[in-house]
């Protein structure tokens, strides 16, 4: 997977694309990830990224030259379309399924937005999807984009390092996931509970299971009723 991050701010992603699991899946070629700066792709003297908007109001608008011409330039020469995202709090809310779907992607383009916002002729020319990572307002997209590499990266076959990946994660089958233990079996007076300790496969695997159901219950009843309905999780 080649993955193209359009950002004012590039040195943003240094330190979270050297470390940890999206750090190992770079260098050990699973992903790709460059990250390009709109204002490369200006031509005034003060390399502008940003106008006031026509409407009048406060703040600046990103506007269309820098944008469209840093998308033309990372697609370049690619044979498959990219899948372009624009990262803004208008977007449909990321969840796993969504996350699921962009790690088959072969090419993602991020576009990190600033200031207001975009210039509406960036949707409208490029139609990207847009994403947003909740309800609520990041003075850039960078911190989204950071939240959906880490989310997708860690899918791609490989990337975790042991066999089940990601399969036992909360949401890959919409429930969250069980409570974990390990050592000392005792700690301050708590134990880890006996079944964990019994060896008994089937029994630790049931444990899980009722573990996951209930614990979605008490957090997440929405989850429930949003997946597979309350009689496949009896
Ligand atoms: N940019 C600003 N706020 C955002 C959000 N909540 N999600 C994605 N991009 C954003």
């Amino acid at each position: 997977m080649r993955i193209d991050v359009l950002t004012l701010f590039p040195e943003v992603f240094e330190p979270f694309l050297a470390s940890s699991i999206v750090g190992r899946a770079v260098t050990s070629g699973l992903v790709e990830i460059a990250c390009t700066n709109f204002r490369d792709f200006t031509h005034d003297k003060h390399r502008s990224v940003d106008d006031r908007p026509f409407s009048g109001g406060p703040g600046m608008v990103m506007m269309c030259g820098p944008v469209f011409d840093a998308v033309e330039h990372v697609s370049r020469g690619c044979e498959v379309e990219a899948t372009k995202i624009l990262l803004t709090p208008q977007g449909e809310r990321l969840n796993q399924r969504i996350v699921s779907e962009l790690s088959r992607d072969s090419h993602l383009v991020l576009l990190c937005g600033h200031y207001e916002g975009f210039d509406e002729r960036i949707r409208l020319g490029l139609r990207p999807r847009e994403i947003s990572i909740g309800d609520y307002v990041l003075s850039g997209g960078e911190a989204a984009a950071i939240v959906l590499v880490d989310a997708v990266v860690r899918l791609l076959p490989g990337a975790l390092g042991h066999e089940d990946g990601a399969a036992n994660d909360s949401f890959s089958d919409g429930l969250l996931e069980h409570p974990q233990y390990t050592r000392p079996r005792t700690y301050r007076d708590m134990e880890v509970p006996e079944v964990l300790l019994s060896g008994n496969h089937a029994e630790i695997e049931a444990w899980r299971r009722r573990e996951s159901i209930e614990r979605t219950r008490d957090r997440r009843p929405d989850l429930l009723k949003e997946s597979d309905g309350p009689n496949e999780h009896p």
